[in-house]
């Protein structure tokens, strides 16, 4: 599957010609569902912090975070999920076309640019003619409450991130660096 998968994202990179403008309806649609998903996360941590402290909130994101991003995506018809070059969970792993997004939007955020302000809409067409709307809006690292668990968490926290997430890649990262993005698929229009 990872090879078929990784070999069909390998045909569309070398077919770049294949992309073309998005549906401005449909990007103005996948920019609303990630802006309200950002809220409603942020608002979901936050309260599980104070309800419990950042040990309880990392079980609560683990339940929440999927299931935040499934209402989202039932409620507008667009697949969305959270993505990054270093994930905490492995299921979060970009792919190939989100991994060259991700790349350039790190690259530019290196040159200068406010993370707040990245954000790509394509429409990929691959090899059997199939047209997919992609979206990616990037998430900049903030202050609190991001820090606790992505800067440098206290001893007793990060051994509780390990327990969960052994492969943990996404500690030590400063508020203004890119963290990672939304990502939004649909079939295009
Ligand atoms: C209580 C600890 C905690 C806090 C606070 C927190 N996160 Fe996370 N973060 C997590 C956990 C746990 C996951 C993995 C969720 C999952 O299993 O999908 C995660 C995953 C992510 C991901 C998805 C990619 C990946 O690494 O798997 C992004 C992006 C992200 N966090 C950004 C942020 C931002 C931005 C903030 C601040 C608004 C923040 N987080 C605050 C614990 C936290």
């Amino acid at each position: 599957m990872r090879l078929i998968a990784a070999l069909t994202a390998g045909l569309l990179l070398a077919f770049p010609a294949a992309a073309q403008e998005p549906d401005p309806a449909q990007v103005a649609k996948a920019r609303a569902a990630v802006k309200a998903m950002g809220a409603s996360l942020k608002s979901e941590l936050v309260a599980a912090i104070q309800a419990g402290g950042p040990e309880h909130a990392l079980g609560v994101c683990k339940t929440i975070a999927p299931a935040i991003a499934a209402k989202a995506g039932a409620t507008s018809g667009l697949k969305i999920g959270r993505t990054a070059l270093r994930v905490r969970n492995p299921a979060n792993a970009p792919d190939v076309w989100e991994r060259a997004v991700l790349e350039d939007f790190l690259a530019k955020v290196k040159a200068g640019a406010d993370p707040g302000n990245l954000e790509r809409a394509e429409v990929v067409t691959d090899a059997a003619g199939a047209r997919t709307f992609r979206y990616m809006k990037a998430i900049p690292m903030g202050s609190q409450p991001c820090l606790t668990c992505h800067g440098a968490p206290e001893p007793g926290l990060k051994a509780a991130i390990l327990r969960l997430y052994p492969d943990d890649q996404a500690t030590g990262f400063q508020p203004g660096e890119l963290r990672g993005a939304f990502t939004v698929s649909a079939p295009a229009p």
